[in-house]
């Protein structure tokens, strides 16, 4: 068991640098900056320009003295590119014509701009033959590629990254550069958080914790009208769509808007809250009116414990992503006779109660008694092959090469 689920999380962290280099090492490549390079016989001119080491640079620059920690006397000149590092800082104070430095005896700049194009030429040319386009920055996946790659693998079609990661860095207008996606101790932890989740949800594992996921209404969205995807006839709420990790009994949980005072807003006429899973209707729940509005103005906590738990329902859910759908039966489309224009977003108020009933948030619990055999589309995804009985490595029990996943437990449908 234990091995089972440290496993897959690794993986899915090893899949988070997916795109990392293949080739780590710097060598010592020069940089292939754009010189100007003329025609030049490099053979011919090398013992030329040996001299002229010796006789303007290796005064200060021998073994023996090693002035600025450069030896020129032993660098050897018949074989540029295997001393790169060297010469290309070499080339550089040539270029700035810092060296020799002021006051010391210098040759014409003809002679050491001709050793400048040497030292150039030859590394040019090597480096042509040995592209090297740099080094590939780790490059971790940003929340949409891992929010893919867990629907694509695990086929967790309904788990939405979004609640999971924050969101990435952006350049330049995209947010998938390597170079701008860093990984920060607090953002690896995250990952990681997620991949247990994830995992967990993967595999159905029966022994979860009962836990709660909150959906929250859009604030910013009218109630009034009907929102797409939930029954027509009604108006209001939200419909969300939720992995549900194992095949167990779940609560679904509407929560009304309510003021900061924990006062229901909108009880002044009678209205009914829907419920639907997968779009069917699963439950009708009374509410409002004079005898909830006298309620709720009193103890508010008590009278939200006590309308609200008329719409928690408990059902039975078999494992994988579903729609949960909340809103209330739409009675009139005709304008509320209101003395001033209502808002179309009543929620724009924090005290008034006035207006109409609202969904502020859907709590989904669970599971509770989960089922023993746990089946899901992420478990037919996974794990491909369900032996009888598994007691040794063989080509028939492949899961058994995926070790952890399918391991050593026997696997049951
Ligand atoms: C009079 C002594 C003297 C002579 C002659 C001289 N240098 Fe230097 N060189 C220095 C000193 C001192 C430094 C360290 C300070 C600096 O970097 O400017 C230095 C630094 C350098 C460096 C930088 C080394 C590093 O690791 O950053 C290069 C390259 C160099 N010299 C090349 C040359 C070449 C090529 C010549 C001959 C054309 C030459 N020098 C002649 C004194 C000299």
């Amino acid at each position: 068991m234990k091995r089972k689920v440290v496993f897959i999380p690794a993986c899915l962290i090893a899949f988070i640098w997916a795109g990392a280099s293949t080739k780590s090492g710097l060598q010592a490549f020069p940089p292939q900056t754009a010189r100007q390079t003329t025609p030049h016989d490099a053979g011919a001119d090398v013992s030329a320009q040996r001299a002229l080491l010796d006789k303007y640079c290796v005064t200060c620059h021998s073994q023996r003295l090693k002035t600025g920690g450069l030896a020129l006397d032993t660098a050897d000149l018949t074989n540029i590119p295997a001393q790169s590092e060297i010469w290309e800082k070499v080339i550089r104070k040539l270029r700035a014509e810092m060296m020799p430095p002021v006051g010391a005896a210098r040759p014409d700049k003809a002679e050491l701009d001709g050793l400048a194009t040497l030292l150039e030429t030859s590394l040019d040319k090597w480096a042509a033959t040995r592209p090297n386009p740099g080094r590939a920055t780790l490059h971790r996946l940003n929340r949409a590629e891992y929010g893919n790659a867990i629907r694509d693998l695990f086929a967790l079609d309904a788990v939405d990254i979004t609640q999971y990661l924050p969101p990435d860095p952006e350049a330049y207008g995209f947010d998938n550069i390597a170079d701008s996606l860093g990984t920060s101790p607090a953002l690896m932890e995250r990952y990681l958080s997620v991949a247990w989740k994830v995992t967990r949800m993967a595999t159905a594992d029966t022994k979860i914790p009962l836990a709660t996921e909150t959906f929250r209404a859009r604030m910013d969205l009218t109630q009034r009208d009907h929102i797409e995807g939930l029954p027509l006839g009604t108006r209001g709420g939200m419909i969300v769509q939720h992995n549900f990790p194992v095949d167990a009994e779940y609560e679904i949980r509407p929560k009304l808007w309510a003021n900061t005072v924990e006062q229901i807003g909108g009880l002044e006429h009678p209205d009914t809250l829907e419920i639907t899973f997968d779009g069917e209707r699963i439950k009708l729940a009374d509410f409002g009116g004079h005898e909830d509005e006298v309620l709720a103005a009193g103890v508010s906590a008590a009278a939200r414990a006590e309308i609200e738990g008329r719409f928690i329902t408990r059902i039975p859910v078999k494992a994988g992503p579903h729609a949960i759908g909340v809103a209330f039966l739409k009675k009139s489309s005709a304008p509320p006779v209101e003395v001033l224009r209502p808002f179309l977003r009543d929620r724009i108020d924090p005290v008034s109660t006035h207006g109409i009933a609202q969904l502020d948030k859907i709590v989904v619990e669970g599971p509770f008694n989960a089922l023993p055999s746990p089946d899901s589309p992420s478990r037919r995804r996974l794990l491909i092959c369900k032996p009888k009985r598994c007691h040794a490595p063989t080509r028939f029990c492949p899961l058994w090469l995926a070790g952890p996943i399918g391991g050593r437990r026997r696997m049951r449908k």
